[in-house]
């Protein structure tokens, strides 16, 4: 008997699919379609990615960058820390630049990172090369790129005092080096041509061993006795209001504690949810709801996100 057509035959790849392809075609990093982008993100929150990539070099980037550009594929650099993706994940291409993971000194103490340099790996060279300027930073999980991007901060200073330039692939795939002056930075955002940054120049100075990991070790104390660490987050949910911390706030407001599904405003510090096992990124779109509301509701206090959401529900 005659096989009926299709039951050997490779299913039919869609036009998205094939676009899809096209977009990753000869790259030489890591390619996964339908990706969870749950262990991508510190929350561990998030649905898959169409396609996501983890390009091998700056080269790989520019030819990603040109490829989902000629297939008109949406692109979104996936940083770690602050970022909420939604449970039915991102459409497009999806980068992690966990490869570009090079370091180097240069003369006047200035260390280039590549994009998805991790601060902590950051500033344990910088205290090894006796470089001073980025202890503000300890404790921060995200990548040195999402903390440009987000001009990420602390108490104790923010990225913006030490950028000293940025190397970004622009959407026309050109790799393009922005000093800091033409660089608008504000309170936990700087203004960016649209792209990818794939490297950053910091101004650090030279300094004492000893005692900028001294600085560095108080401050990462600083953060363990005051902040949930240990359970999955995505770091402070909103943004300080003027004069005052959001986390004092909420507190003041009652929510430590306040749970919907596996996300809770934490018993340690008001201004993190945290992910209790199985949080969804609806669970946690529900919470900020409930915070915000009551937040305002007691104090008059509009509280403002820093985290960034993205992806569809
Ligand atoms: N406070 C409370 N209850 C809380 C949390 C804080 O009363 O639940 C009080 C503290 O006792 C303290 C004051 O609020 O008197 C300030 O708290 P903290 O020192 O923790 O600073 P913060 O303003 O809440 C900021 C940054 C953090 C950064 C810390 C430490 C923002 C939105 N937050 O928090 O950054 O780690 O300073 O430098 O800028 C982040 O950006 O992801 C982040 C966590």
């Amino acid at each position: 008997m005659a096989r009926q057509g299709r039951t050997h035959a490779q299913p039919r790849r869609t036009s998205n699919q094939r676009r899809l392809a096209a977009a990753v075609a000869g790259l030489k990093g890591t390619v996964q379609f339908d990706a969870p982008l749950k262990d991508y993100t510190s929350f561990r929150i998030g649905g898959p990615a169409d396609v996501l990539v983890e390009p091998a070099d700056i080269d790989d980037v520019v030819c990603l960058v040109r490829q989902t550009r000629a297939q008109k594929l949406p692109l979104f650099v996936v940083g770690g820390t602050n970022l909420l993706i939604r449970d039915k994940g991102i459409r497009g291409v999806v980068v992690s630049l966990g490869r570009l993971r090079a370091i180097k000194e240069e003369p006047g103490a200035v260390l280039y990172a590549e994009g998805g340099v991790g601060m902590p790996t950051l500033i344990g060279y910088a205290i090894r090369h006796s470089l001073a300027g980025l202890e503000w930073a300890a404790g921060i999980p995200g990548t040195v790129a999402g903390c440009v991007v987000m001009n990420a901060g602390t108490r104790l200073g923010e990225m913006k005092d030490s950028v000293k330039a940025v190397r970004l692939v622009n959407m026309q795939g050109e790799i393009v080096d922005l000093p800091v002056s033409e660089i608008p930075f504000a309170y936990r955002r700087a203004t960016l041509p649209p792209g990818i940054v794939v490297g950053v120049w910091l101004q650090l100075k030279a300094g004492v061993r000893a005692e900028i990991e001294k600085v560095v070790k108080d401050y990462l104390h600083y953060r363990r006795d005051t902040q949930p660490l240990t359970l999955p987050s995505a770091g402070c949910v909103f943004k300080n209001p003027p004069k005052d911390s959001a986390g004092r706030v909420i507190d003041s407001a009652g929510l430590k504690g306040a749970q919907v599904g596996d996300a809770q405003v934490s018993d340690k510090h008001a201004n993190f949810i945290v992910n209790r096992g199985q949080a969804s990124a609806k669970d946690v779109l529900a919470l900020i709801r409930k915070v915000r509301a009551a937040v305002t509701r007691k104090t008059g206090v509009k509280l403002e996100l820093e985290l960034k959401v993205v992806g569809q529900a």
